[in-house]
């Protein structure tokens, strides 16, 4: 494999740069994040004040956020079609086929060609975040699924930017999308931590064990979270059977009953009942089933 040039900044068309393996060999790019066109069909300045501050006029245009269907579209779509990865110009024909020849369609062949590259130089561990806004993320995830696999597809991201406000005849557009995929499923993932704001941890982490540390109370829902039955072993003990919860439940209702029970604690019990597939566990112990 060729070296990896690291600390450069190319300047040019990203494709033809992408495209240039003496820059780019396969695999050797550990995490993409690309803040691409959204096709907002705006024009973006390079904003310069004046000495006192204010916004100068003569600003510089530094990109148009505007795609229409030119020759280069043209020639794109056909080299995605004819040379690209098969599912990604089954799906690129089919959409051309349905939406036509026009802006939108302009903007999504010029970003699959470049997502296409962008594919081919990451490493099996890596990670794409490609950022856009629900102007074209739908059609894009499209995209994304038929390049990297629908598998792959690791979080979409909601990036709230602004504050509320009105937007004419509609809700407010407030927020940006990032789309998160990895190349295999064994990416690289560094978990991220915070502390805790101060406030939340008075709040809620009210309890203190003996060895000092805070902790909160909590019910056991999430059955099924992520893989799995979401049944543990606890304490040495499963769950039943789903048939015998009925049955265990009326005894924990009635074993409840016989103490002095206020309303609360009747709606809390009612809560229980629904939520009983969730704390089976937890109460069979307490109860000394199994
Ligand atoms: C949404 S802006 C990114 C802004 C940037 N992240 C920032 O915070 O300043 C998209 C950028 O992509 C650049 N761009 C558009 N087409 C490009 C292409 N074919 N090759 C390289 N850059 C391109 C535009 O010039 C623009 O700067």
């Amino acid at each position: 494999m060729d070296e990896l040039k690291t600390n450069v900044l190319y300047f040019g068309d990203n494709l033809e740069i992408l495209r240039n393996r003496d820059y780019f060999p396969d695999e050797c790019i550990d995490l993409i994040y690309l803040d691409p066109p959204f096709n907002s069909k705006k024009d973006y300045n390079i904003l310069f004040k004046e000495n006192g501050g204010v916004e100068s006029e003569a600003q510089i245009k530094a990109f148009t956020d505007t795609w229409h269907w030119t020759r280069t579209a043209e020639n794109t779509y056909h080299d995605i079609v004819t040379n690209g990865p098969l599912r990604v110009g089954q799906l690129i024909g089919a959409l051309h086929d349905a939406i036509g020849q026009n802006d939108v369609m302009a903007y999504l062949v010029m970003m699959t060609a470049r997502l296409i590259e962008l594919h081919r130089v990451l490493k099996s561990t890596g990670s794409l975040y490609l950022h856009c806004d629900p102007t074209a993320s739908h059609y894009l995830k499209l995209v994304l699924d038929q390049i990297f696999g629908p598998a792959n597809f690791r979080n979409e991201i909601v990036w709230k930017r602004t504050t509320a406000h009105n937007d004419p005849n509609r809700f407010g557009r407030i927020h940006d999308i990032l789309l998160f995929y990895s190349k295999s499923n064994k990416p690289t993932w560094n978990p991220v931590f915070a502390s805790y704001d101060t406030e939340y941890v008075d709040t809620y982490y009210r309890y203190t064990d003996e060895a000092g540390r805070k902790f909160l109370s909590d019910n056991l829902t999430a059955p099924s979270h992520g893989s799995g039955s979401g049944q543990y072993e606890w304490r040495g003990k499963y769950p039943p059977p789903k048939a015998e919860c009925g049955r265990i439940q009326k005894r924990i209702w009635n074993a409840l009953k016989l103490k002095d029970v206020s309303s609360t604690q009747k709606m809390d019990i009612h809560d229980l009942r629904d939520t009983w597939r969730t704390c089976q566990v937890c109460l069979l112990s307490l109860f000394g089933q199994m």
